[in-house]
């Protein structure tokens, strides 16, 4: 944490900055607030302390110019002895706290430790949430390269741009609420707020409060929460009529564009219903504009072996085991298995796999069996011809091959009995790039 001391008075800047080296800060001096200005800015790792009797641009000018910048900088203003009016002046325009002069230094110590302190909050803070709102985190969450997967991408992206209303719909586990953060964050509300809610866990009245108030003890309600970022509502379907009324009005005095966006998740677990059936069609419609169906997993093809691959990776690593190597029959058992669950069971299902692996017993066969009473029965092609489960395949093996030899052209080439145009080609048709294995 730097402290940055602007003093026209040489003597002055000098001995608070010695005094305050003294205490262990970093210090900088500036003898002008426009010189000062050059070096500090928004996100500035530190605190200032600045006089207010300053020719050119005085230190109240200053402040202001401050907090216009980086509304949640500390600055510790000096005033001259008995100036109230300044101070009452300085502390309302923002000023972390004042110095009295002549001041005790030890005063100051104590206070700038407190800005400080409170200034590596606000930049951590700041951080995280650039972290958490930073779209390409979020969109290489998003694995797979099916042409649905794709198209979802694409879809994120435009409509996460375009900055209105969506409704997600799809199966339990697809990924909706993932989909949900990546919508917020690569659109122009990331940074702002991002609150879910689920309309099925309360009843009427409870959940009535807590979308639009009032609350007790201070507690702000969704609509209030989430103002200027985005309102996310899952389990839509759940949510009463009357409060679907509600939630229309409170939309349409929004206007356009809205200031907050709102994001209904819909959890149909009832197959063959939409939300359509389920919401008054004026709300559905409003927000039904833009519309993001997540495709089931047994419809992602090659997806799922890659995402199986993928995981059973981090999770060989998490336990610090191998990985499992999937052979043909049990990739084939995977392309085919329903998958109610989607991606949370496969997720499951491979780390199972790896702790299968580690004590070594066990088949991703009995794992498929084990979930959800599936059986050879329900074992399902979905109409996929034979070709799309044989590339699917073929991938996984290019893939996992050249991940195993770090992109050594020559070694996959051997083990596979390749010759090197052919696996030249295969890489390309299946999109795998060997700086990907180095
Ligand atoms: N394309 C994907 N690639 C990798 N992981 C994914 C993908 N989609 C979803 N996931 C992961 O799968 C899990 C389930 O996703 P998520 O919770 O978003 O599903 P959901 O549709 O909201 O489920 P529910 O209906 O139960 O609320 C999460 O751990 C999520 O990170
Ligand atoms: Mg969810």
């Amino acid at each position: 944490m730097k402290i940055a001391i602007v003093d026209d008075e040489k003597d002055m800047r000098q001995s608070i900055s010695q005094w305050l080296a003294l205490s262990g800060f970093e210090t900088e001096t500036f003898a002008s607030a426009e010189d000062a200005l050059q070096s500090v800015g928004a996100d500035y790792p530190g605190v200032v302390v600045s006089d207010i009797k300053m020719p050119g641009m005085d230190g109240m000018q200053f402040l202001k110019k401050l907090m216009s910048v980086d509304s949640a900088l500390p600055v510790v203003m000096i005033t001259g002895h008995g100036d109230v009016p300044m101070a009452v002046e300085a502390m309302r325009v923002g000023a972390f706290d004042f110095l009295e002069k002549p001041f005790n230094p030890d005063r100051m110590t104590e206070l700038v430790k407190r800005a400080t302190t409170s200034r590596r909050l606000t930049l951590d803070n700041r951080a995280l949430r650039r972290e958490l709102s930073d779209g390409t985190t979020i969109m290489k969450k998003l694995v797979g390269t099916s042409p649905v997967m794709e198209r979802l991408r694409e879809d994120i992206l435009d409509l996460g741009q375009a900055d209105g209303h969506v409704l997600i719909d799809g199966e339990t586990g697809t990924g909706k609420t993932l989909v949900a953060h990546a919508l917020h964050a690569v659109g122009a509300k990331a940074g702002k707020k991002f609150v879910c809610l689920s309309c099925a866990a309360y009843d009427e009245e409870t959940l009535a409060k807590r979308i639009f108030g009032p609350i007790d003890g201070g507690v702000q309600p969704l609509t209030e929460e989430a103002r200027g970022g985005t309102m996310v509502l899952e389990n839509i379907e759940a949510l009463p009529q009357t409060l679907q009324a509600r939630l229309l009005t409170w939309i349409n005095d929004q206007g356009t564009p809205a200031e907050t966006r709102v994001i209904a998740i819909s959890n149909l677990q009832e197959r063959g219903k939409t939300c359509e059936d389920v919401l008054r069609p004026d709300l559905f419609y409003r927000l039904a504009a833009m519309k993001i169906t997540l495709p089931p997993l047994r419809q992602r093809g090659e997806d799922i072996l890659m995402l199986f691959t993928r995981l059973g990776e981090q999770f060989a690593e998490e336990y610090g085991c191998d990985a499992p190597q999937v052979s043909a029959q049990e990739a084939a058992q995977l392309l085919q298995a329903p998958w109610p669950g989607n991606i949370r069971q496969l997720i499951n299902v491979s780390e199972r796999a790896v702790l299968q692996n580690r004590r070594g017993s066990g088949s991703i066969a009995s794992l498929l069996m084990a979930e959800d009473e599936v059986s050879e029965a329900s074992m399902t092609t979905e109409g996929k011809p034979l070709k799309e489960y044989v590339e699917a395949f073929e991938r996984m093996l290019v893939d996992n091959t050249m991940r195993r030899h770090k992109g050594s052209i020559v070694a996959v080439m051997e083990e596979l009995s390749l010759p090197r145009r052919t696996l030249n080609e295969k890489m390309a048709k299946y999109g795998l790039q060997r700086s990907d294995y180095l």
